[in-house]
């Protein structure tokens, strides 16, 4: 394993990476995992990793853990393919890649794998996350998958997808009668009683380091020269942050020469980010009142690390959008029409496409990527059809 060490985010303090870490003890800020990237070079190559399969854990120099502690469900490359502008101009020079078809549905199982693996190895055997749904469906997975206990901590009105799939991965589930805030809250509040490790959205460096993955996997495919924009549906943060964090370390490795802007897409219903970036902040100071979207896990009214995601978008000059829900479910079902199945927040990067090409905010020109963090496949309730005006046939049917 190339020599680990981990940064606060916030105020720089060093911490040794032996031992299962979470917040900065001296200031609450989050901790980032920092590899020796000399050793990394003297260990492996772009030619080097060509050479492995295509997998996340081909970048296992890059990853807190050592290769026979990973604990995988066959997690394939996730394609990248390019969006047809025969459908819509806007769609010219777009690609997308689909993280539905990793394990569990959702680019979720890419921060599991890795924390779940991780902290394994550093003797953890019981976990508690609050998740707006998919999150919970990824731990209970890999967890179960581990023999970890996993506790889950999700909003009572969770999409029902996600509580079955927790529920039947195992994991003890309960639904809080409010938002992931509040599930937070009692996450926090009850570790220490039951002697959980809090496993939540950027409240430990583990889940980051899967996410960073996304960007060694993206810079791969477009042949190390990545497309000028990427669009991300951002709730807690973590793909987004993950993204830069591994396009920051591409960049230090010399195997690429720039980073894409980072793209923030949230849903008008609850866009604290948004929100931060048009007044200027630093960070969200305040929870955003009456959180209300179909996006569950754009449902994230007061993000933990709003300080580190806004960081990443104005480093890489990129911004926040929000797109409101009729938007979104319009995109989930225009992108059935190309074939593909988007969840809601990974469908408002289309209407999100759709918005910045219409305000020339994003050039013709520019490739942009957007990024399918999970399938429709758990959502068709939030799309209606009325049953009485498709034609049932009799068994004896010989015409229309
Ligand atoms: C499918 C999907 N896309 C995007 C997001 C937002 O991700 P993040 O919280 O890392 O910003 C979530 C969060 O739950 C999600 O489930
Ligand atoms: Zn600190």
């Amino acid at each position: 394993m190339v020599s680990l060490g981990a940064k606060c985010s916030k105020c720089q303090s060093a911490f040794s990476s032996d031992v299962a870490l979470t917040i900065c003890p001296e200031c609450g800020g989050a901790l980032l995992l920092e590899y020796d990237l000399a050793q990394v070079t003297e260990q492996i190559s772009k030619t080097i990793l060509e050479r492995r399969d295509d997998t996340f854990w081909k970048y296992i120099e890059l990853l807190p853990l050592a290769s026979d502690g990973v604990i995988s469900l066959q997690e394939p490359y996730t394609p990248v393919s390019p969006l047809s502008d025969r459908f819509d101009k806007a769609f010219k020079n777009a690609y997308i890649k689909d993280d539905g078809r990793l394990p569990t549905g959702t680019f979720k199982a890419r921060g599991m794998a890795v924390a779940v693996s991780c902290l394994r190895e550093l003797g953890v055997r019981r976990v508690a996350v609050p998740s707006a749904g998919n999150a919970a469906a990824a731990l209970a997975a890999y967890g179960a998958k581990a023999g970890l206990e996993v506790y889950a901590f999700m909003p009572k009105d969770v999409p029902d997808s996600n509580l079955k799939e927790s529920i039947f991965s195992g994991a003890k589930v309960y639904l809080v009668d409010g938002l992931i805030d509040d599930a937070s809250r009692i996450v926090q509040t009850l570790q220490q009683k039951y002697k959980w490790f809090n496993i939540s959205t950027n409240r430990q460096p583990y889940r980051l380091e899967g996410y960073k993955a996304m960007a060694f996997e993206i810079a791969e495919q477009f042949k190390w020269d990545p497309p000028d924009n990427i669009l991300f549906p951002t709730g807690g943060g973590e793909g987004i942050i993950g993204l830069w964090k591994g396009f920051n370390e591409l960049l230090n490795l010399g195997w690429t020469n720039k980073i894409p802007r980072l793209v923030a897409v949230q849903s008008s219903g609850c866009a604290p980010l948004v929100e931060a970036i048009v007044k200027h902040k630093s960070a969200v100071d305040e929870a955003w009142r009456h959180a209300e979207t179909i996006a569950a896990g754009l449902r994230i009214p007061f993000p933990y690390a709003s300080y580190l995601i806004l960081r990443a978008i104005r480093e890489t000059e990129g911004t926040a959008v929000a797109v409101d829900d009729t938007e979104i479910a319009a995109s989930m079902k225009d992108f059935f029409k190309l074939g593909i199945y988007a969840c809601p927040e990974a469908a408002s990067t289309l209407a999100a496409l759709r918005d910045l090409r219409g305000d020339r905010i994003l050039g013709r020109d520019e490739t942009a990527l957007l990024c399918m963090t999970g399938t429709a496949l758990k959502h068709f309730h939030l799309l209606a059809v009325e049953r009485s005006e498709v034609p049932i046939l009799s068994r004896q049917a010989d015409s229309l």
